[in-house]
């Protein structure tokens, strides 16, 4: 995906663009690792775009969540000394043993048994792994629930702590309360859940993964503050672990840290009444924002917004999927017209990577600097 310094000739731009705003990423990495009182890991799946990347090492992450080889590659090519978890619960014996042995990695989740035996087999049981196990949490406080898929509780989850403390020392729990959680209180019961669990496993952790989930302010109202989320996580941690003094806290964000950093300018193919019909869609870079339901704010590229006779109008993607649509409602000037550019905002997370071939109108996306 390249990147260029500047948009020169708008009319040149058939296809959906972004636009990066890099001081919106610093200012929401820096605000992160303020306020959180542990390791922040940025989770490269939410936005892995190479130069995305290295201003999140820029303003101060050194550690990674990767789900794949192909993103342990990217991290590695990028920053030799950078830590990586792979926290993707479900791995192949391949990745594990490529992961292990030529990248270096030990940090590894799993929630089931047959993937604790595989990375104890495919590592030659060694003695130098972290091994987090992945619990499974309420996630009702969120858009997107990340417990359906993955995660273990109760005896059978007590019984995998105790297994794999047998070959390493270093153990931890991890949980993810769902993408886009709009409520502390998930954390609040996460972290008493755990607790329990471990408790009754008679080990003793050294990390606590309190996962990603924070949320980005799309259009959501009275959305807790990040220090409202870590002042609950941090008293419940105290609370929970007699020994707090002891584990670490680690994280995972992702939303949180590059849901603003990225807007994506589309171009008006067809206005049909209160339909407009653009150049992207949920075959493109608005998947995630379909699955959400999000309505971010929207406006006319280039053009003078007066805010005066602005009528509500939905989006309809270019290919022949009927569902290729977004509700909306995005307010516009009554008087956009076929051709106009509208910017719709907060495009960072979860867009980059979503498009596929369908109707074959979608490629890599072309990415302009906004300094
Ligand atoms: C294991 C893991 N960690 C972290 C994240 C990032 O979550 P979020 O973007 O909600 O912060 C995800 C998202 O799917 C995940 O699967």
């Amino acid at each position: 995906m390249p990147l260029q310094a500047n948009i020169h000739d708008l009319k040149q731009l058939n296809k959906p663009f972004y636009i990066f705003k890099p001081k919106k990423l610093k200012k929401n990495v820096e605000a992160f690792i303020k306020k959180f009182n542990g390791e922040a890991i940025y989770s490269v799946k939410t936005n892995p775009h190479d130069y995305v990347v290295k201003k999140i090492y820029d303003a101060g992450i050194r550690s990674f969540d990767v789900a794949s080889i192909k993103e342990i590659k990217l991290i590695k090519s990028l920053f030799s000394n950078s830590k990586i978890y792979y926290m993707n619960p479900v791995k192949s014996y391949l990745m594990i043993q490529k992961s292990y042995f030529e990248f270096g990695v030990r940090d590894f989740s799993y929630d089931c048994n047959d993937e604790l035996e595989k990375i104890f087999k495919a590592t030659d049981k060694a003695k130098d792994l972290n091994l987090h196990i992945r619990i499974s949490t309420h996630n009702n406080f969120s858009k997107v629930n990340l417990s359906k898929k993955f995660g273990v509780e109760g005896r059978e989850a007590a019984y995998l702590l105790r297994k794999a403390s047998e070959i390493s020392q270093n153990i931890g729990v991890s949980f993810h309360v769902g993408s886009q959680c709009l409520s502390p209180e998930a954390y609040k019961i996460a972290i008493r859940k755990v607790s329990l669990i471990v408790r009754k496993s008679g080990i003793k952790i050294k990390f606590l993964n309190i996962g990603g989930g924070f949320p980005g302010k799309y259009s959501e109202k009275n959305l807790p503050t990040l220090t409202e989320y870590f002042e609950k996580i941090n008293s419940e941690f105290k609370k929970n672990f007699n020994y707090y003094h002891d584990v670490k806290l680690l994280s995972e964000p992702g939303r949180v840290l590059v849901y603003e950093c990225m807007s994506l300018v589309v171009k008006v193919i067809l206005k049909k009444k209160k339909k407009l019909f653009i150049n992207d869609g949920i075959h493109g870079h608005l998947s995630e924002i379909k699955k959400l339901g999000l309505v971010q704010p929207v406006r006319l590229f280039r053009k003078k917004n007066k805010k005066i006779n602005v009528v509500p109008f939905s989006f309809y993607g270019p290919t022949c999927d009927s569902n290729d649509f977004l509700k909306g409602p995005y307010f516009l000037p009554e008087s956009i017209k076929n051709d106009d550019y509208i910017e719709i905002d907060l495009m960072g997370a979860y867009t980059l990577t979503t498009n596929n071939d369908f109707n074959g109108f979608f490629s890599k996306p072309i990415i302009f600097i906004k300094e």
